[in-house]
């Protein structure tokens, strides 16, 4: 049984498995410029972010209907209970939906009906995080967040997505205000590829509350600092990391001297079909190119319920679970019988 986690970092769209999309491909006779998922699979070999998100969209061509968006939630959230994720803060993008097409209330009423029954199958509780493309207008995210007004019920935050470089985060202040005003979470991702200011500019500006990736806030020891005096969460995800070659190796990664310096960091996939791991593979690969030790992997774990939009109650109950977790194969820590 791995570590219980909550996974706050996820693309529903990147859990787009090769397996999948043939098997929608075919349900919606879509045709994809590959022979099979094997030669998809070879394409997945990356330059940088936006090499990356060419990929991601052209995909997304598969998803039409509300049962693909459901069956595509529902297929990540199996997966992720095998991973050992309690609670799961999902991002999606509804307009790179919208320019094809699909209407967003198919989108959220597909992914709606997998997320509502996630608790009872799967124990997993969840939450809609509806991100905006940054590379797309200020006009158009303000047009999507209008047209996204009837599901508040359902969204419960908002965040901002895509090719970072050239797209500050002021560029977003207007839908940003209207979210803090609906009484929306917002996050934003800043950091990733784009330079530690963008992190400054997406607390002071748009008001975030958690940073996605956050990564290059090492540039600025003022900004670590106070990261770490507000204790604003940075949403890590390393083996996405590699993959777009914001860091060469894995072995390079950051992520300890991050938790030395008292940051509230936490691991997550990103976008897991792509990356070669879900939440615990990244961690496991963390855990094994890093040597974090198991209390580091404890605090990563409390790390992420912490970070978290869930109520207080089953954050507790969560938190609770990570402290009396016994890692397998007993060992150092397991008292002996
Ligand atoms: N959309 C999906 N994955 C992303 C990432 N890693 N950065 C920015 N936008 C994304
Ligand atoms: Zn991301």
């Amino acid at each position: 049984m791995p570590l219980p986690k909550a996974e706050l970092h996820l693309h529903i769209e990147g859990t787009l498995e090769p397996e999948l999309a043939f098997a929608l491909a075919a349900r919606n006779g879509v045709a994809l410029p590959y022979a099979d998922t094997e030669e998809l699979r070879r394409a997945y070999s990356f330059s940088d972010l936006q090499s990356f998100l060419d990929l991601y969209y052209a995909l997304m061509a598969v998803l039409r209907t509300e049962q693909d968006f459901a069956d595509l939630a529902d297929a990540y959230l199996a997966r992720a209970a095998g991973q050992g994720v309690r609670h799961a803060e999902i991002f999606f993008d509804p307009q790179a939906h919208t320019a094809r097409g699909v209407p967003l209330d198919v989108v959220v009423e597909g992914l709606g009906r997998a997320l509502d029954r996630s608790e009872e199958r799967y124990g997993i509780s969840t939450r809609l995080i509806m991100c905006f493309l940054r590379d797309e207008s200020a006009e158009s995210a303000l047009e999507t967040f209008e047209a996204a007004r009837p599901h508040f019920g359902r969204i419960t935050g908002i965040g901002l997505d895509s090719a970072e470089v050239g797209h500050p985060p002021a560029k977003f202040r207007e839908v940003y205000r209207l979210a803090a005003e609906a009484g929306l979470h917002r996050v934003a991702h800043a950091g990733e590829e784009g330079p530690a200011a963008y992190i400054t500019e997406a607390l002071d500006v748009l008001g975030v509350e958690r940073i996605d990736h956050g990564l290059r806030c090492l540039e600025d020891a003022e900004l670590v600092e106070r990261l770490v005096r507000e204790q604003i969460p940075l949403t890590l995800c390393p083996l996405s990391n590699v993959r777009l070659r914001c860091i060469d190796t894995l072995a390079d990664h950051p992520l300890p001297a991050m938790l030395e310096a008292g940051l509230l960091v936490t691991v997550n996939s990103d976008d897991p079909a792509y990356f070669g791991g879900y939440v615990d593979d990244n961690l496991r690969a963390v855990e094994e190119a890093l040597r974090l030790d198991r209390e580091q992997l404890r605090l990563l774990a409390a790390n992420s319920f912490r970070a978290s939009f869930l109520d207080e109650d089953r954050r507790a109950a969560l938190l609770a679970e990570v402290a009396a977790y016994t890692f397998e194969p007993a060992g150092a820590l397991t008292a002996t019988a």
